[in-house]
């Protein structure tokens, strides 16, 4: 019998209408001056996909608890994520006018707020750790750690991507790896890792969702490139093309895009294979990951 609660069937939507409103309650109740709580309202919150939060209720469904232990999880990978896209799109990085089809935070409210509205959604996030109840000090030290690694990872990504300093020796289809895994593929394997330990996984429940989640960290930067040349601004909500403009690595200008859609579908189904051991209660997961793999903003 599934524990109590146990809801596989509840719709992504209203799993993100939970997670908006949790965010929304955290920034209220945070000590912040207005204009710095308006400009993290701004970033965070009335757009954006929710992916991460999402993957980890549905790994913590995968391991057989209820999708709500992991929504502190979810909460504070969303505030990484949101202070990861407000410094990525400053002048000094990728230098985008648009992001969730709204100006960017610095168009919106000038460099200044954007850059500091980022440090404070950094360290909410641990806020958000450390006061979520009902959780041992070991889980919560643990979720710390996960946290703190895949946030660094995720800088070092965005280093290499901005800045160089990748290994020579590497090829270019080994340099786009590497980096994607760390800018993208870090704080997905967070969010997924985080909700499976929220749902107490054991070690080889936590192995399988590992290794699904760096799969799918690389499928989602690889099809972010991969929209960046096949789709409209409009429909993603940002500037498009730019990548090539940039001259940054990506699978589309390596590759081309007929072999990064197969490059996509290898991974996809590597994805799957990891999580055979969950079982059915996995099934969720793999549909979302389907979703995203397909996903066309
Ligand atoms: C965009 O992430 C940046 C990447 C890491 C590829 P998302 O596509 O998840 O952005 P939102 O949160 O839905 O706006
Ligand atoms: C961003 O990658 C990854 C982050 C850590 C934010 P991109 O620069 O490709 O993301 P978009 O396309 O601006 O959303
Ligand atoms: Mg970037
Ligand atoms: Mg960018
Ligand atoms: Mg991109």
């Amino acid at each position: 019998m599934e524990p109590a609660g146990y809801d596989a069937a509840m719709e992504n939507s209203g799993i993100i209408k939970r997670i908006d409103a949790a965010l929304d309650d955290f920034v209220g109740s945070s000590e912040l001056p207005e204009n710095l709580r308006d400009a993290i309202r701004y970033a965070l919150l009335g757009g954006g996909k929710r992916l991460r939060p999402l993957l980890a209720w549905r790994c913590a469904e995968a391991v057989g608890s209820p999708g709500e232990a992991a929504v502190p999880a979810g909460v504070a990978v969303e505030l990484i994520h949101a202070f990861s896209l407000v410094h990525d799109d400053l002048p000094a990085l990728d230098d985008d006018d648009l992001r969730r089809g709204r100006p960017t935070l610095h168009r919106h409210a000038g460099e200044a707020m954007a850059i500091l509205a980022g440090d404070a959604m950094m360290t909410m996030a641990y806020d958000m750790l450390w006061q979520a109840e009902g959780l041992s000090d070991g889980l919560r030290v643990g979720l710390v750690r996960e946290l703190g690694q895949g946030t660094r990872a995720m800088i070092a990504g965005q280093v290499y991507d901005t800045l160089g300093g990748l290994p020579v020796a590497l090829e270019d289809r080994e340099k786009l790896e590497l980096i994607h895994r760390n800018k993208t593929g870090a704080l997905i394997r967070a969010s997924c890792r985080m909700g499976a330990m929220l749902g107490g996984a054991d070690d080889s429940e936590l192995a399988a969702i590992t290794r699904f989640a760096e799969d799918l960290g690389l499928i989602f930067q690889i099809v972010d490139d991969l929209l960046d040349v096949t789709a409209s601004p409009e429909a993603v909500g940002k500037a498009t093309g730019k990548d090539a403009d940039a001259g940054k690595l990506t699978y589309p200008m390596v590759l081309g895009v007929d072999a990064t859609r197969r490059e996509i579908d290898r991974v996809q189904t590597d994805a799957e294979t990891a999580l055979k051991p969950l079982g059915h209660r996995a099934g969720p997961l793999l549909d979302l990951s389907r979703a995203m793999a397909r996903r066309d903003r």
